[in-house]
């Protein structure tokens, strides 16, 4: 029996969506992110790498993959989102515009703002960011972790010095959990997911992921893909990917495909549903950094009117992407990715080698002439379970 299933939702796109929706990543606002993370200390793009071993073998005609494993010394794209979030809260409290937020114009003004602690909770990657660019502006960070959170990436965290936990509880109520605890110690909530009231912040968290866009494609439209796969969590990842293609390329845009765990497959069902819905329970799934039961609610907003199709996949299909990643073709170079960085290249692989797909390889519009980009977002963030996975 095949254990790597992908079921699919198309999107109706049939109306014309509200312009506004994107202008959270238009160009300037683009520019000046991009402007920001190349001033932080150790800055340098992530490798666009090209597969064309593998692009030949799937039956398309171009396949790059940004790997995120180089992102810093983080292994995950989510810095991009804390660092710039972090850096506009400071940037507030000393009164600096968006075009002075840079490292040294924050570090420049410390005692105005050492006094403040961050507090988010994440399933490991986001909470790495925070610790980390906490420590980088010399702030404190509290974390808080979901039940059933790898050893490894709780001392990830600790490593830069976050006081960090794991709570008996899912995402969902960990993130009810940490704001509650900013409310209560007068912390400043630093999450990557929005709702009614809370929205600044995981805005400018989605800003900060424009920089993957603006690292891969550039301001020209010369080399736009055809299909662009994105792995998602509550969405937030998604929906920046999503504003700056629009912004950048406007009725060119590729066509965005969603892709997420059969145990979290929150945006599927709210796209099946036509509402936000919540997924109660364990959302257990080996993909830890997309096991989210709640959509954000700008994420949510943008991706209804942008995404063509919504994918849920089993575990076996991000193993499915690990192994082949990691295992390449002889003209091809390796990629280390971890669970929730491979599934949409084990997606794209079942879609494109298994008959079964056939229909979903022709609603969503994939043949030989298809320019595909991908995301690694994140590398072996769990050594322990990669190296199970991949030599198994
Ligand atoms: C490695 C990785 N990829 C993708 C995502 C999904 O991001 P979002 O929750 O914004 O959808 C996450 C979220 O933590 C992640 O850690």
């Amino acid at each position: 029996m095949n254990k790597n299933v992908i079921s699919c939702q198309i999107n109706d796109l049939s109306q014309v969506p509200d312009a506004a929706l994107f202008d959270f990543a238009n160009k300037e606002t683009v520019r000046h992110v991009h402007d920001f993370h190349r001033s932080l200390p150790g800055y340098r793009p992530t490798p666009l790498v090209r597969l064309p071993g593998l692009a030949d073998y799937l039956g398309i005609r171009e396949l790059w993959i940004k790997d995120e494993n180089h992102r810093f010394d983080l292994q995950a794209f989510k810095v991009l989102g804390a660092s710039y979030a972090m850096a506009k809260c400071l940037g507030e409290v000393i009164g600096l515009g968006d075009d002075e937020l840079t490292y040294h114009n924050i570090i420049a003004h410390k005692s105005a703002y050492d006094h403040i602690t961050f507090v988010t909770a994440t399933d490991g990657n986001h909470g790495r960011a925070v610790a980390w660019a906490a420590k980088l502006f010399g702030c404190k960070a509290v974390v808080y972790l979901p039940k059933g959170s790898s050893l490894i990436r709780l001392e990830a965290i600790r490593h830069y010095g976050a006081q960090a936990s794991i709570t008996g509880m899912n995402f969902d109520d960990s993130v009810m959990h940490a704001s509650g605890k900013a409310q209560e110690n007068g912390w400043t909530l630093l999450q990557d997911t929005s709702w009614e009231g809370y929205e600044k912040v995981p805005r400018h968290i989605m800003q900060g992921y424009s920089t993957l866009i603006t690292e891969s494609i550039g301001p020209g439209k010369a080399h736009l893909p055809t299909h662009v796969f994105v792995q998602a969590g509550v969405g937030s990842f998604a929906a920046a990917m999503a504003g700056t293609l629009v912004s950048l390329a406007g009725g060119d845009a590729p066509t965005l495909i969603v892709v997420e765990p059969e145990g979290a497959p929150c945006l599927f069902e709210s796209s099946k549903k036509e509402e936000r819905v919540r997924i109660q329970g364990d959302l257990a799934t080996i993909m830890a950094g997309l096991s989210c039961g709640e959509p954000s609610l700008i994420g949510w907003q943008v991706l209804k009117s942008a995404v063509s199709a919504f994918l849920m996949c089993s575990d076996e299909v991000a193993r499915k992407g690990m192994k082949v990643l990691g295992n390449p073709l002889p003209e091809d170079p390796c990629i280390i990715s971890g669970e929730s960085g491979a599934v949409t290249l084990g997606a794209l692989f079942e879609i494109m080698t298994d008959k079964q797909n056939m229909k979903i390889r022709k609603d969503i519009g994939l043949n030989s002439d298809s320019r595909v980009l991908l995301f690694s977002t994140e590398g072996d963030t769990d050594p322990d379970l990669y190296r199970d996975i991949v030599w198994a």
